[in-house]
């Protein structure tokens, strides 16, 4: 029987019909059941930061498995303290700030929004701001802040109180007012098909949640660790943040994620107000902090700047008609197609041996791993400018 027959009768359908089983990778290469070679540039949706099976990756993973994999949360480990320092220090949050570890995106989000009731419920604040276009997540609270009703509305009723607003400034400045908790936003809204936001609608968040006492959230899910060129994407547009929302490339294919937060909101958990049985457990943080050690080592937050700019620039001197621009920043990248066809090139593409997705109709996205060189981009080029024209 096929992949796809088993995986119907033992896999329940929320993803749809599986479009590959693969067993194998290596750098920015998969490979399949029946031997074809793809390569990756969606990289597990932003998540294998070092590519798949890198030798730092491999070696963590090993050398904690052998030490300490496990512990429970009514202890620490070294892993998890030099982990928890370097993000403090990599958010310029050292002083003040704290971590709390979680096992995905949606749950460090999840966290944020249990740190925005504990800010704003004493207060009398009681609205939190989600973003038109955002994504933050599938559990019922990170749900409740995701926009697209889509995703939304089947699960009602979910958690009260979220507003949503359109990403204008003219939106924020009527919206931000003093029964606001917490606004939650994405620097570049990937699943909305990478939509960035302007440094100064960021600012201007940053000016309006401070005037009125709310926490500004950064959910660096899919933009953070790296891959738009800096640590998080929010870092170009000189804001702090009170809360940061980590996870995909933070493990590099690793389960974990974390809730980095700054000065007050750092200090509103206590002791049973939230908790998780994997979060920061020493094998997680300790394959993290390799991720982490050799981003910094290979310098790769520059390579994804200067690899992002090479890719959009040559996508676009391909002059395919099909082809109507290319937004994003570093290696988080979405290529506007003329019509809505990005389904049928992801397919396209696939069938030619490149793995990149479709957040929408109109859009393709390439999130490839941190690593990515020369050799790859070329080849890039040509499976998709092949994946264009077959279309
Ligand atoms: C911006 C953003 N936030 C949150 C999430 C949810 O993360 P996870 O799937 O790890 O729960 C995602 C996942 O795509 C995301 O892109």
């Amino acid at each position: 029987m096929s992949s796809q027959g088993r995986a119907a009768q033992v896999l329940m359908n929320s993803y749809g019909e599986p479009q590959a089983e693969l067993v194998r990778g290596e750098g920015c290469h998969v490979w399949d059941s029946s031997g074809k070679r793809y390569l990756d540039f969606l990289a597990g949706i932003a998540v294998n930061a070092l590519g798949h099976a890198h030798p730092a990756f491999v070696t963590a993973i090993s050398e904690q498995a052998a030490t300490l994999a496990h512990i429970s949360n009514f202890f620490v480990s070294p892993p998890q303290l030099k982990l928890a320092e370097t993000l403090l220090d990599i958010s310029g949050a050292r002083s003040s700030g704290r971590v709390f570890f979680t096992n995905s995106g949606a749950e460090a989000n999840e966290a944020s929004l249990k740190l925005a009731r504990l800010h704003g419920t004493p207060l009398g604040k009681h609205t939190v701001i989600a973003l038109e276009g955002s994504f933050h997540g599938r559990t019922l609270g990170a749900l409740s802040l995701t926009s697209n009703p889509r995703y939304r509305e089947p699960f009602e009723p979910l958690p009260a109180g979220v507003a949503r607003i359109e990403p204008t400034i003219e939106a924020l400045e009527a919206a931000l007012d003093e029964d606001v908790a917490a606004l939650f936003l994405e620097p570049i809204q990937g699943e909305a098909g990478v939509v960035p936001l302007s440094h100064e609608f960021l600012r201007r968040a940053r000016e309006l949640t401070s005037q009125v006492g709310a926490l500004l959230v950064v959910d660096e899910v899919q933009t953070g660790i790296a891959r738009t060129g800096s640590w998080f994407g929010f870092q170009d547009s000189g804001i702090t943040p009170d809360i940061i929302t980590v996870a995909k490339g933070l493990g590099g294919g690793f389960p974990i994620g974390a809730c980095i937060a700054y000065g007050e909101a750092a200090a509103l958990f206590y002791p049973g107000a939230h908790g998780t049985t994997f979060g920061g457990n020493p094998l997680g943080c300790h394959v993290s902090q390799a991720v982490l050690d050799t981003i910094v080592e290979l310098d790769l937050a520059s390579n994804a700047l200067l690899r992002g700019e090479q890719i959009a620039a040559a996508v676009l001197a391909l002059d395919e008609p099909l082809v109507k621009g290319v937004r994003g920043r570093g290696l988080l990248l979405g290529i506007e197609l003329a019509k809505d066809v990005a389904p049928e090139v992801a397919a396209a593409a696939r069938a030619a041996g490149l793995i990149v997705n479709s957040p929408n109709p109109r859009v393709i996205r390439l999130a490839p791993p941190l690593t990515v060189g020369d050799e790859e981009v070329t080849e890039f080029l040509t499976l998709f400018r092949k994946a264009l024209r077959d279309v």
